[in-house]
């Protein structure tokens, strides 16, 4: 018989693996948005692809589908507030993008200034899996950015900079 792993096991052994964190912008014809992720990942170099899962209950949900195209922004130790303002400290759109500097890409989607690097994105295909959209992403622009450590999220916590010091930074 199959074990049974249930909702709160499987968040409770995620929370132990320790995950960059993400800012995921988009902007077009159904407005700007952008949230905190650490949902994120490469899926294949050719064609160049990434995933991002965003839960379906965001107010945002439509916003992002609708736009098709986004941008991952992966932060340094230095965002830690900024992720938590898109993480829903704040809610207003334009204070969440007031609290940083941005450069639009190329393709129109807003890249955080001084993210280690900006992956601009076009949408290529949503799966639905279970309470989130897997929004696969083809990568249209890379923007390099800061050499800062990255920010890191682990046992439901931001890593402490002194922590990172063991990884040689
Ligand atoms: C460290 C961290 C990681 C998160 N990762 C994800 C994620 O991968 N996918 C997701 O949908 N929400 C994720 N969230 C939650 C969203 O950031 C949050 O629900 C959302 O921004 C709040 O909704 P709003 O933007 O509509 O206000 C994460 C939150 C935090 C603090």
């Amino acid at each position: 018989m199959q074990a049974q792993v249930s909702r709160l096991e499987f968040r409770d052994a995620m929370a132990r693996v320790c995950a960059p964190v993400n800012i995921i912008t988009t902007d077009g014809p159904s407005g700007r948005g952008g949230f905190t992720a650490t949902a994120m990942c490469s899926v294949s170099d050719d064609p160049p692809t990434l995933l991002v899962c965003m839960n379906e209950r965001s107010a945002q949900t439509g916003l992002f589908l609708a736009n098709r195209r986004f941008c991952v922004n992966v932060l340094t130790q230095a965002h830690q507030h900024l992720a938590a303002k898109f993480a829903g400290a704040i809610s207003d759109m334009g204070e969440r993008y007031d609290a940083a500097r941005w450069q639009v890409m190329a393709s129109g989607q807003p890249a955080l200034s001084d993210a280690i690097v900006s992956f601009d994105c076009v949408t290529e295909a949503v799966n639905r899996v279970g309470t989130h959209n897997v929004m696969f992403g083809r990568v249209v622009d890379i923007r390099h950015g800061s050499e800062e450590a990255a920010l890191l999220y682990v046992g439901r916590n931001y890593m402490q900079p002194t922590a990172l010091g063991s990884f040689g930074g």
